[in-house]
């Protein structure tokens, strides 16, 4: 039986009279053709995330095709409309200050429209973020379908993926190891198909933490953009979408603590982006639940990579696919999760599991006893450089820099690094740390991913390949080294980091979780008074930039809109 406000009556246009709000609403859609047998049906919303500027959901079109098989198959009516879609290299300054608006355009379009349910096509990395951060927040019944991961290309016999093997090329390229030539026929392999990056990068992640979240039906998160299986996932998520319409699964029934630490704890198995611990804090704190950073890093040391994808590992997407996906993650990781979470299915995570086919002998997801990684693939730092918290990715970075003590070269901004990074009269060498400031939340804005700051010119062409990177910055999760991000609180709020200078001593202890600025506590102090904040002032911005500016939290927040996020009720993990 169809519940008195659901389908056309939901969410009726305000005109003072709820009657003709439906007849004026029900004699438009008419015109789009519908019977009155279709409009009685469930109404199953599709979000449109295509856009000529994202490869990564190219296949959109012929997935939101199968999404609408299953949504009749199974007696729904589907019906597509639009949102603001982000592709990495096409947002400026950077897609995460856009992130937010995404979130808010989803929400409020879920909000507005008369669904009963709606299927989230997401897949390059802030779309599914956001499109989970504004369907909590609406809270209608939601369901995730991910474009899927790009396959592998080659040059010259050697396998190729983006962008793990962009940076490594872009930066042999940058030592004077390949010419022109060579740099232009890697770029024309990089991303050989449709689909989003094929490392554990941020998308990847985003994609297999969605799934252990509970958000995505099981062995939907690495399937190949380009297959056949692709699209069956996709009909089957249309049919599940109106079965959630049915029973009123909404996101805050699965979305729940038991379930963030499951995403968490994914997080940390898969060696996932650094990207992630972002997003998760966004997600979960439209729910009221804050990530207890403290907490995740002991989490962390009882969590072991156990999947060899890179940037950590060896292995591709499509690899992981072929040993099964992220249930053979979850079969390992059994002892650690809370198999009682609620996931999209109606049925509890462990259950998922259980009912899932044996695995089989297979290199790319090792047994928990022997992981690829003891620790989990992300550290979080404190100290008086940090005492708001800063990560490290451990697992992909280089171990005899994990301890580590050396001489600031500081950057003020990301144009001062752009001018000097290269510059034959930059005194640097290479046991040296480099520090990129002003690059946070509101200091570049929008946090980019500029804390892979490039080895400087002539170290990298004397074979420099890795040096202690710190920045109030982000850093793409196809992205490898021994780089300090997320430094909280930024420099451009007056964190720690802004005291620093050219020369300064600091000492990193990844063992110890230490991030230390070896300066006296007396002279930090008079620096800090002589210290005025830098750039752009809200008040002299207008229009998004400006409420990004006033309202954007730091990263422990999930850089989320203050008046978006709501208190905080419960932490997570709870360990
Ligand atoms: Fe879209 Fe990498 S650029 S997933």
């Amino acid at each position: 039986m169809t519940p008195a406000k659901s389908g056309m009556r939901r969410g009726l246009t305000a005109y003072g009279d709820e009657a003709f709000s439906l007849f004026l609403r029900t004699a438009f859609i008419k015109a789009m053709g519908y019977s009155d047998d279709a409009l009685e049906r469930p109404i199953v919303g599709i979000t449109n995330t295509y856009s000529g500027f994202n490869a990564c959901h190219r296949t959109v079109p012929e997935l939101i095709d199968a999404v609408q098989r299953g949504v009749m198959l199974a007696g729904g009516l589907p019906v597509e409309f639009p949102t603001i879609t982000l592709h990495e290299s096409f947002a400026q300054p950077t897609s995460m200050f856009l992130r937010n608006l995404m979130a808010i355009d989803a929400e409020e379009m879920i909000r507005a429209q008369p669904v009963d349910a709606v299927v989230l096509i997401g897949g390059c990395d802030k779309t599914v973020p956001a499109l989970l951060m504004g369907a909590a927040s609406a809270n209608v019944p939601a369901i995730m379908l991910v474009t899927g991961p790009m396959l592998t290309g080659d040059h010259e016999g050697e396998r190729l993926g983006a962008c793990t093997d962009c940076r490594r090329f872009w930066a042999r390229f940058r030592a004077g190891e390949i010419d022109q030539a060579q740099i232009e026929a890697v770029n024309a392999k990089l991303a050989p198909t449709a689909g989003t990056c094929m490392v554990m990068g941020t998308a990847s992640t985003m994609a297999c933490v969605t799934e252990a979240l509970g958000m995505m039906l099981p062995g939907g998160a690495c399937i190949p953009a380009v297959m056949s299986e692709r699209l069956r996932n996709a009909e089957a998520t249309g049919a599940r979408a109106v079965a959630i319409a049915r029973e009123r699964l909404t996101p805050d029934r699965i979305m729940t603590a038991e379930a963030f630490e499951n995403a968490l704890t994914m997080l940390l198995a898969i060696g996932g982006s650094t990207n992630a611990i972002v997003h998760l804090a966004a997600m979960a704190g439209r729910l009221g639940i804050g990530i207890d950073l403290d907490a995740f890093d002991r989490m962390g040391r009882e969590t072991p990579v156990l999947v060899d994808l890179k940037p950590t590992g060896q292995h591709y997407m499509e690899d992981l696919e072929k040993a099964g996906g992220v249930i053979t993650i979850l079969r390992e990781l059994r002892p650690l999760l809370k198999t009682g979470a609620l996931t999209i299915t109606g049925k509890a995570l462990g259950e998922s599991i259980d009912a899932a086919p044996p695995g089989w002998k297979q290199d790319v997801v090792r047994p928990f006893a022997s992981p690829i990684f003891k620790e989990g693939g992300i550290a979080v730092l404190r100290g008086n450089l940090a005492p708001g918290g800063a990560i490290v990715k451990q697992s992909a970075a280089t171990p005899g820099l994990l301890q580590h003590e050396g001489r600031a070269v500081v950057f003020d901004s990301l144009e001062d690094l752009a001018a000097r990074i290269d510059s034959l009269e930059l005194d640097v060498a290479a046991d040296d740390i480099l520090v990129l400031r002003n690059a946070g939340p509101k200091g570049a804005p929008g946090m980019p991913e500029a804390g892979y700051l490039p080895i400087p010119k002539k170290l990298a062409q004397r074979g420099v390949k890795d040096m202690v990177r710190i920045s109030d910055a982000r850093m793409s999760g196809t992205a490898f080294g021994s780089i300090v991000l997320h430094v909280t609180p930024e420099a451009a709020v007056g964190g720690p980091l802004a005291l620093v200078k050219s020369g300064d001593r600091i000492r990193l202890d990844v063992a110890k979780r230490a991030l230390e600025l070896l300066v006296p506590a007396a002279e930090l102090d008079a620096r800090r008074s002589a210290w005025k904040p830098p750039g752009a002032r809200a008040g002299d911005e207008r229009g998004y930039r400006r409420l990004f500016l006033e309202t954007v939290q730091q990263a422990d927040r999930g850089c989320d809109f203050e008046f978006l996020s709501r208190p905080v009720i419960a932490r997570v993990p709870r360990r």
